[in-house]
């Protein structure tokens, strides 16, 4: 399977509804990724990602297919030498081994165009495949804290892992 990084299309938005309206995939992000899935929710994000200049928010294809989506965005002020990384892959491609690679792909793509020297992730404390697909890409876990997160009516432990360029 041909693992590749792409930005973002309009005529994506139909199938970046049917592969992100799913609460399995919601329950490990941030509340902006929502579920419902809604197709204001598909536009305002393309209209985002599109907008990026580099293009920092990348969709992922297996074999030309649109399967996910991954972003490094740069910080500001005194974080300004650091990019947070997020991502989430469509449920039936999980455990292929594409993430773990689409992450090698964007910290590669990130440090090269980017004036940044860190980049972090930070995944829920029970989202165990996260926290895998982080450390065989070297991330380091740099802090765990506790109850920070609250989603889904539930504290839940924050992980920080970094790169280092
Ligand atoms: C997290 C996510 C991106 C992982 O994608 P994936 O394609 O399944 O990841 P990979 O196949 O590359 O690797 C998963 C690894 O975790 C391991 N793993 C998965 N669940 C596990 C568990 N419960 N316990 C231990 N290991 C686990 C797998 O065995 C694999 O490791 P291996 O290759 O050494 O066997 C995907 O599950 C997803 O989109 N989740 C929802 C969104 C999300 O969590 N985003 C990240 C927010 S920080």
């Amino acid at each position: 399977m041909k693992i590749a990084l792409r930005p973002w299309k309009k005529s994506d938005l139909d199938r970046l509804i049917k592969l992100a309206d799913n609460p399995n995939i919601a329950a490990n992000l941030m509340d902006r990724f929502p579920h419902p899935y809604t197709r204001e929710a598909g536009e305002n994000f393309l209209n985002m990602a599109i907008s990026g200049q580099p293009e920092s928010v990348l969709a992922i294809t297996a074999n030309e297919e649109l399967v996910g989506g991954i972003g490094v965005h740069p910080q500001s002020d005194v974080y300004r030498k650091n990019a947070e990384l997020g991502y989430w892959l469509a449920e039936e491609y999980w455990g292929k081994g594409i993430i773990t690679e689409a992450i090698r792909l964007i910290v590669s793509y990130a440090f090269d165009n980017f004036d940044i020297n860190r980049i972090y992730a930070r995944p829920f404390g029970g989202n165990i495949a996260s926290q895998r697909v982080l450390e065989k890409n070297g991330f380091h876990l740099e802090a765990k804290l506790k109850g920070t997160f609250y989603k889904n009516e539930q504290y839940l432990d924050e992980l920080i892992y970094g790169i280092r360029s």
